[in-house]
């Protein structure tokens, strides 16, 4: 435990998303004392009343740490904290880094630095950010010495949503610090909370650590839905290619084709890569080429509808689309960057009349407009295609032989009785 009796919380996080709440969350439950600051009062009111925005904290596993943990809106509170983790969005704003959320949370924490403290950045970024963009920062509005006065770290999260086996605890943290004495701070820290701790010898490697995970992640994707395409055009079955590879005990890891990538990292954290390589004049080749594979997919799934529906004597102008899942990932809510949104947008300019079934995401709009969303399973029926894009857990309680309407799985998910495949 890193208690301290100068200060009054062990941790404060700055900004309760997916990262920061379940880091409070599991702090609070292994007894640290614990606020978490972020700038959207609704979030802050709801997190007070044990009411969780995320799928990943229930609202009985929130409220039971109320007692150890508070938001607030009042960065000033910043202040009495040992250690200050931030984990602020770090989005793409034409097509290039946005460090606007970095920049004005550090700002904040500058504003209540005092000494002593440790201040770890969590949010994925390119390498150099903690030293060329985080430090100044603080040091500009602290006016204290980053690595003498206060303490300093970047620490990759590696949070999954909806992964049950990783979690918080179990999922080794990889750890750095700008000097040995940062290092020191930020390992004690971490070790009272996680079980394995990894440590690198610098913040660029530690910040290198994660865009090599997601581009890793990104290449593989994309060189399995080339290879999905180029099979479908030899009569090949990809699943069957897929399933049978992936028993291979050593050297391979299978990845799955889909109707693209989406969420906050995979299709984003690429870029800050690319970003920092052009620095030096050079881009990450296999980043530029996967992100043309991996964009043209919902391109090509609309243009595989289209096929399917003539096969079967349909056209697909004016027909009626079910869009199962829009999530970009199984099991949560989120929609950030999810290909049902570019799916969504060519058949709406195909003049489709398109609905969604997600039981997770309430709201789906696109060019500004409401998709209808459908609540019964009863009425698939009334449907051209089922087109299932997120393969939800629950959805294996549908009883999809029973379907009539065409069904198309670009997820190749063993539950699912599809009539096509990606
Ligand atoms: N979501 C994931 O699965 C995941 C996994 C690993 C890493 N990351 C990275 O972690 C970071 C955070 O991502 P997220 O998914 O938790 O984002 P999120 O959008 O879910 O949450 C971010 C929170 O930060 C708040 N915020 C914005 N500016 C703020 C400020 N100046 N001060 C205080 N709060 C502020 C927002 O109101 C929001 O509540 C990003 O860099 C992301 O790339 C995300």
């Amino acid at each position: 435990m890193t208690s301290n009796a100068e200060f009054e919380y062990d941790l404060g996080v700055v900004g309760l998303g997916y990262v920061g709440l379940p880091l409070a969350v599991e702090s609070s439950k292994q007894g640290l004392k614990v606020i978490g600051y972020d700038i959207n009062p609704e979030r802050v009111e709801m997190i007070n009343n044990g009411i969780s925005p995320i799928e990943d904290i229930l609202n009985d596993e929130l409220s039971d740490v109320l007692n150890n943990f508070h938001s607030t809106l009042d960065g000033k509170l910043l202040s009495k904290c040992q250690n200050i983790v931030i984990s602020v969005p770090t989005p793409l704003t034409d097509y290039q880094p946005d460090l606007s959320f970095v920049i004005n949370a550090a700002k904040t924490v500058g504003e209540n630095l005092v000494r002593n403290q440790v201040i770890i950045l969590e949010s994925t970024t390119y390498p150099g950010t903690t030293v060329e963009v985080l430090i100044p920062n603080l040091e500009n509005t602290s006016k204290l010495k980053a690595g003498e006065d206060f303490f300093v770290g970047y620490s990759p999260e590696r949070i999954d949503p909806g992964n049950k086996v990783w979690k918080f605890k179990n999922t080794p943290k990889v750890v750095s610090g700008i000097n040995d004495i940062s290092t020191e701070k930020i390992k004690s820290f971490y070790e009272s909370i996680i079980e394995n701790i990894v440590l690198v010898k610098g913040t660029k490697e530690a910040e290198m650590v994660k865009l090599l995970e997601n581009t890793y992640r990104h290449v593989n994707i994309a060189l399995i839905n080339e290879l999905a395409m180029l099979c479908k055009m030899l009569d090949i079955d990809i699943w069957e290619v897929v399933n049978a590879a992936k028993t291979k005990p050593f050297g391979f890891e299978s990845f799955k084709p889909g109707p693209g990538v989406g969420g906050h990292c995979i299709p984003v954290d690429p870029e800050y890569l690319s970003f920092k390589t052009r620095q030096i004049g050079k881009p990450v080749r296999f980043v530029e080429l996967a992100q043309e594979i991996n964009n043209s997919m919902p391109a090509y799934v609309v243009g595989q509808i289209s096929e399917i529906l003539n096969k079967n004597g349909k056209i697909l102008n004016n027909s009626k689309i079910l869009l199962m899942g829009v999530a970009y990932k199984k099991d949560i809510s989120d929609m950030r960057e999810s290909p049902a949104i570019d799916i969504t947008e060519l058949l709406l300019e195909k003049k489709v009349d398109v609905s969604y079934f997600d039981p997770f995401v309430k709201k789906f709009s696109v060019f500004g407009k409401a998709i209808n969303k459908e609540d019964k399973i009863n009425s698939f029926d009334n449907y051209d295609m089922l087109l299932v894009l997120t393969p939800h857990s629950n959805f294996s309680d549908i009883d999809f032989a029973k379907i009539k309407t065409i069904i198309f799985d670009t997820t190749g998910s063993d539950f699912i009785q599809s009539t096509e495949r990606l």
